[in-house]
């Protein structure tokens, strides 16, 4: 489908949105530095930096030598105002309790946790995994341990015990802090039973907290290990201070997918992460006190970090929070809500549009959507269609669309509208954010003419650029700085059109998008080989309807084991116990052999291209023909 309608903005938002004039671009080009002292400006800092940046390729430094505090400025700060009773958090439960959360609320309870952790000896860089459902008790863990100078590793709590232990025994925390179970669809999710069996062998962990979130089932509890986080917070001090730490300690680890089966601890740090987090926030969602802010994403994920947390604390929003799943108990959940709470500016992920889609438009008719004066989108390429529907259904044909581009690396949305300037164009991210130098370029850095198809690289470090990869620097220089000379090499291609608009073609490497939650198919792969029955496998993503991608997995039985549905089925539920039901293949075919080069390397690029019908002649695929033919011919034999 092609769309060449654009979308001027809106006449109010023309008139009254924080950034009105495209003349922000070419300043925060000419002095990109200048520009990031400003925006840091707007935060408070204990002490005030002596450089903005040290750029030592491909290390960077940002506001070096100054002093901040995260949960300081995401909360503290607010309630010395008239925010100190303003509400924080609409919570929702997915049974339909409901809580509701002003910043002075907050700002107590992350005292207390703060002072819990202290107790427990954990101090200034310690590693605290987090491991829970979507509840404001979440939020206020990750603010304790800002407080302190904590390190959070906070696991999606999709994930199993195996995938949990995995994240446990990299990141190496003493205290673990999650909930006895959490609610999916109105089933019971034991997480606590999760953390028991990833605790199992040996591990780091001293302590575990435990959030009661219902007394529904009955939650054993190791005594001396396990702490219930109603009963330490009895008596616990309501006043910590929070601790003055550098611009460049780190705040949080955060693992994401990789192209090999080993996830990546993404290291994010104190003071240029809030900085490039509060300032999108603010310019990309227009954020002003009287909205009420919803984004969908869970924490667990980089999205839920950086624009449910520390982007819209950091500015003292409002916002709307729900634990549970949208068509639970009816598919408009969500709308019903977005009516309850009046919410003015909506964020979520294409792969929900397009299940809102196929729910039909009676959901969201149902329900008065007026309040609504922004929407957003993130985690994969949005498809015009589902652009438009999302325009006129949901947005009523008043609301811009944001489609932001960024990534668990960037932590900052770096491609982006920006709503009261940007004219839209459905399927396109658009530009890149002021002082982002995004462009798309060749294998050897050049870039590419308009409407072809390259690598999206960035080429000067932006505030809230990871770091490193955890404990394993030498794979941070590899993945991101030596596949295209002197750029940051996102994994993702790309193409500008004419008027240098960015249009996002997805993930170039072994990295996959399913229903928006990133995975890497080596992972999956590992998985499998890890059950007797199998000895290879090859797992490719191919182009799916709702999801985005679907997972297909191609395994080769070990002699002697017979093939049969029952063997398929069981291995998808070994999937799901070692990594989540989120990784399951959809289709799963057994063969007896898999396509391979001369070398004996599973040709998984070319598999991919067929599956996907993308151009084999593009700059990302070019293959061998004969290759190609072979493999094309393995997959018809198959099906
Ligand atoms: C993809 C999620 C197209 C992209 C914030 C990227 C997108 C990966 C968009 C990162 C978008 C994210 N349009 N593709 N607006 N946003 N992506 O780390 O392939 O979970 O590399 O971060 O999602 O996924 P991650």
């Amino acid at each position: 489908m092609k769309v060449e309608e654009k979308f001027p903005p809106p006449k109010e938002l023309a008139k009254n949105a924080w950034i009105r004039t495209p003349e922000i671009y070419e300043e925060a080009l000419r002095d990109t530095e200048s520009f990031w002292a400003k925006a840091a400006e707007e935060l408070d800092w204990f002490k005030p930096w002596s450089k903005v940046l040290d750029w030592n390729p491909p290390d960077s430094r940002w506001f070096v030598g100054g002093k901040i505090n995260v949960s300081y400025n995401c909360l503290d700060r607010h309630v010395k105002t008239w925010r100190k009773n303003k509400v924080a958090i609409f919570w929702e439960g997915e049974p339909g309790d409901k809580r509701t959360l002003t910043y002075d609320d907050l700002y107590l309870e992350v005292n207390q946790i703060a002072n819990i952790l202290k107790q427990m000896d954990v101090k200034k860089g310690d590693r605290v995994t987090l491991y829970m459902p979507m509840v404001p008790e979440l939020i206020v863990a990750m603010l304790a341990c800002a407080r302190i100078g904590a390190i959070h590793s906070v696991v999606f709590a999709g994930f199993s015990a195996k995938a949990l232990r995995e994240r446990i025994r990299d990141a190496e925390p003493k205290i673990l802090v999650t909930a006895n179970h959490s609610y999916r669809r109105g089933k019971i999710i034991p997480l606590k039973q999760n953390v028991d069996e990833a605790l199992e062998e040996s591990s780091s962990v001293e302590r575990v907290v435990v959030y009661q979130r219902s007394d529904t089932e009955f939650t054993p509890m190791k005594s001396g290990r396990d702490f219930w986080w109603h009963e330490l917070t009895v008596d616990a001090p309501l006043r910590c201070e929070p601790e003055p730490l550098d611009s460049e300690d780190p705040l949080f680890i955060l693992y994401t997918s990789g192209t090999t089966g080993k996830p990546k601890g993404v290291v994010h740090v104190n003071g240029g992460y809030l900085v490039g987090v509060a300032t999108t926030q603010k310019w990309v969602f227009d954020l002003k006190d009287e909205d009420v802010y919803w984004c969908t994403a869970d924490i667990g994920w980089v999205t839920g970090h950086s624009y449910i947390v520390y982007g819209p604390l950091a500015l003292g929003t409002t916002q709307v929070m729900y634990e549970g799943a949208p068509d639970y108990p009816q598919p408009d959940r969500l709308w019903e809500m977005i009516e309850r709470y009046a919410v003015t500016i909506f964020y979520t992920a294409p792969t929900a549009i397009r299940a809102f889609m196929k729910w039909g438009e009676e959901w969201p008719k149902k329900h008065k959507l007026s309040s609504l004066r922004l929407l957003g989108s993130v985690g994969e390429p949005i498809n015009p269609a589902a652009w438009l529907w999302y325009h006129q259904t949901i947005g009523g044909e008043r609301c811009p669309i944001v489609d932001t581009w960024w990534q668990t690396e960037t932590g900052m949305i770096l491609i982006t509208p920006l709503p009261g300037t940007t004219v839209l164009k459905p399927g396109s991210a658009t530009l890149p954010f002021p002082g982002v130098k995004a462009e798309v370029v060749d294998k050897d850095g050049n870039p590419v003419p308009p409407d072809q198809g390259g690598f999206l690289v960035i080429k000067t470090p932006w505030p809230a650029m990871l770091r490193t990869i955890y404990r394993d620097h030498q794979r941070y220089r590899q993945t991101y700085w030596k596949r295209i000379p002197g750029a940051y090499f996102t994994g993702d291609g790309a193409k500008k059109d004419q008027d240098g608009y960015f249009w996002m073609m997805g993930r170039i490497d072994d990295v996959i998008n399913v229903s928006g939650h990133r995975l890497g198919t080596m992972e999956v792969e590992s998985a499998l080989v890890s059950h007797p029955a199998v000895a290879e496998v090859a797992v490719v993503g191919k182009p799916h309807e709702f999801k985005g991608q679907s997972l297909t997995a191609y395994v080769m039985l070990r002699g002697g084991v017979n093939p049969s549905n029952a063997l398929k089925e069981e291995l998808k539920k070994h999937v799901r116990q070692e990594i989540g039901a989120i990784a399951v293949p959809d289709e799963i075919y057994l063969v007896d052999k898999l396509p391979k080069t001369r070398s004996g390397k599973i040709m998984r690029r070319i598999m991919r291209a067929l599956l996907s019908n993308e151009d084999l002649g593009d700059t990302t695929t070019l293959e061998d023909p004969s290759a190609v033919e072979e493999v094309r011919r393995w997959l018809k034999e198959i099906k």
